[in-house]
């Protein structure tokens, strides 16, 4: 009872705080007198003046950035392990909550805001990244974007690889943690699945790596996001081989070239092809058409591709001059989403993406979606809110058949055709209108529910998706009401994680709106 008590009364007085910033700074002290070492050069305050530029930094989704949503009491931007111990503790002593950020990609701005008052540890400053080509493993610290870590992958050693996601801007922090799909997937699986090691500093401020955190709490942090245990502050990996040369394609249908049927193949057989070859399908509204576009990389070259699709997929009818050659770290670049022209130092920007309003959901698919249902979902795409929707279609089979599904937190594996990721975007001038467009995701996810996995119907964490379910604020939720959530990302895992979770952070310190709950006694 007085716990609950204090907490709400520590809470508002934080709260004022926030505004007033007037008494002695209790944060501040205490993590001065655990960090002296020139701790106030990474701390911003609302007073500092580039504090709201470094919180605008790497926010990718400005639907969360509106004056009315709560900011950080303090940013921290730590350059040492220490600092970000001295942060925990000092934030914990404090009542503060935390948020952490990486890549700043959250879908729903879970690593940049919160309810309560908060601290934001920004890892920008940690991006140091060690290869070992004898090894093939590298050191990347907690604050490392992907495009950067595949350029000096690729700067070093123009055969190796980590198989992670498309857009260079996405961070490891996020992304390793909640699994992480690209290309090379089907070929060597998601990026948790290829990490060997980690860093963490846990609830009480203590630095752990695989050895002393133990099998369990390593399980959690590769799919289970890190946020509900700690502040990873880096990851060992494995490295993966790539060939000199690949081919990437691109070959666009439109429903008057087949569209549909070239999609309804597809689902049959993209599973099955070589791990080698990689086709994803993105579908988009084209000149009041709908389009989908095959956008494919092989490991390999144009002479072995041509035969290859000649055999696995020739509805879609590849020929020699759809084909380009490219380097790995060139085709990364053709993957990126970055605008036509830009060059492979690109990869390395923070920030180079205009940025957008958007929303996201995701689905996974174990038998053919059948074409009078494909039909019937193109006819979302003629409504004025999908003008700049998509649909990604990934596909799934090689690699990620073979890992069982408890072998890390992310269940989906052998059973799965593909992943759709559901994708709505706006911009500014239709912000108002925002409802819009999130009912518009809705309801095509509504009438996509009979065409999808069921019981559970399975989601992707790193497609975090709110609307699936919210824990409570003052972090007692209910195993029950978590697990609605939890089992769509995690399926048979989610057990485990609450049991690593009431282990290694019993006062559910670590928390966020979809974070992994504690065991209530
Ligand atoms: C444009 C775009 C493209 C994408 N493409 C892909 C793709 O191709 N494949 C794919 O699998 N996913 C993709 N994603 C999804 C992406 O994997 C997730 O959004 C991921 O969580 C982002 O990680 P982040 O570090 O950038 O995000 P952040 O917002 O920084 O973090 C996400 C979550 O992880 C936590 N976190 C971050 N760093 C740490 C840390 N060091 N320690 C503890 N917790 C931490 C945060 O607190 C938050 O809960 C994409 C997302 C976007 C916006
Ligand atoms: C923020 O302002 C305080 C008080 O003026 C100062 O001590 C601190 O160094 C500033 N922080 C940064 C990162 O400049
Ligand atoms: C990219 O990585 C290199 C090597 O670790 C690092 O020095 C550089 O600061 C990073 N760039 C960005 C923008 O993170
Ligand atoms: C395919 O369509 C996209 C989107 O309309 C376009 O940007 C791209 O250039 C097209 N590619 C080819 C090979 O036609
Ligand atoms: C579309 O597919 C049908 C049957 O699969 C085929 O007969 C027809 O020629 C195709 N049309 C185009 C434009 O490819
Ligand atoms: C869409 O219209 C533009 C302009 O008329 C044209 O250049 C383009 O080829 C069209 N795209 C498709 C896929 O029909
Ligand atoms: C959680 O705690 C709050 C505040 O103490 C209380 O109002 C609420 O009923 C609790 N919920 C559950 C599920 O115990």
């Amino acid at each position: 009872m007085s716990v609950v008590f204090n907490f709400i009364y520590v809470f508002i007085i934080i709260s004022c705080n926030v505004v007033a910033q007037s008494h002695p700074d209790q944060f501040l002290q205490c993590i001065e007198s655990h960090n002296s070492n020139s701790i106030s050069k990474v701390i911003y305050t609302p007073k500092n003046t580039s504090y709201t530029s470094k919180f605008l930094s790497s926010i990718q989704n400005i639907r969360f950035i509106s004056p009315s949503m709560p900011k950080p009491s303090y940013i921290v931007t730590p350059v040492t392990e220490s600092q970000i111990q001295a942060a925990v503790i000092c934030s914990k002593a404090n009542r503060l909550q935390i948020r952490v950020r990486c890549g700043g990609h959250d879908y729903e701005g879970l690593s940049y805001s919160s309810k309560v008052p908060f601290v934001l540890i920004d890892l920008i400053n940690l991006r140091s990244i060690k290869i070992d080509t004898k090894n093939r493993v590298a050191w990347v610290q907690g604050g490392v974007l992907i495009g950067n870590l595949s350029y000096q992958i690729a700067k070093i050693s123009p055969n190796l690889a980590f198989p992670a996601g498309l857009c260079p801007t996405v961070g490891v922090g996020g992304h390793f943690s909640g699994g992480g799909y690209g290309t090379l997937f089907r070929k060597y699986g998601l990026a948790a699945d290829n990490v060997l090691d980690a860093r963490i500093v846990n609830v009480n401020g203590q630095i752990l790596d695989r050895k002393s955190m133990g099998e369990d709490l390593f399980w959690a942090i590769r799919g289970g996001g890190a946020a509900s245990f700690g502040v990873i502050t880096s990851w060992k990996i494995k490295l993966v081989e790539v060939p000199d040369i690949v081919t990437v394609f691109t070959i666009n249908k439109t429903l008057e070239q087949n569209a549909t049927d070239l999609v309804h193949r597809w689902q049959q057989i993209a599973y099955k092809f070589d791990r080698d070859l990689f086709v994803r399908i993105l579908i988009t509204r084209v000149n009041h058409t709908v389009q989908a576009s095959f956008n494919s990389v092989f490991l390999g070259k144009i002479d072995k591709l041509v035969p290859l699709m000649q055999e696995s997929f020739p509805e879609l009818g590849l020929v020699r001059e759809d084909c380009m050659e490219r380097k790995w770290i060139e085709a990364i670049l053709y993957f990126s989403d970055l605008p036509f022209g830009s060059s492979l130092d690109d990869l390395t920007k923070r920030n180079p993406n205009p940025r957008t309003y958007y929303k996201a959901k995701s689905d996974f698919v174990k038998d053919p979606i059948p074409k009078f249902a494909l039909e019937k979902l193109w006819e979302f795409f003629k409504e004025d809110e999908a003008k700049d929707a998509q649909l990604i279609l990934a596909p799934y089979g090689g690699r990620m058949s073979e890992i069982s599904e408890s072998e890390i937190p992310f269940p989906h594996r052998r059973g799965n055709l593909y992943e759709i990721q559901h994708l709505v975007y706006w911009d500014k001038e239709e912000n108002k209108e925002s409802q819009k467009y999130i009912n518009w995701i809705r309801r095509l996810y509504k009438y996509i529910t009979p065409f999808v996995s069921k019981n559970p119907r399975a989601a992707y964490l790193n497609y975090r998706d709110l609307d699936l379910g919210i824990n409570n604020i003052e972090g007692n939720t209910s195993y029950a009401k978590a697990s609605v959530w939890g089992n769509k990302y995690f399926k048979n895992n989610f057990k485990r994680l609450v049991q690593v979770k009431t282990k290694v952070d019993p006062s559910n310190f670590f928390r966020n709106e979809q974070s992994i709950p504690i065991f209530l006694s």
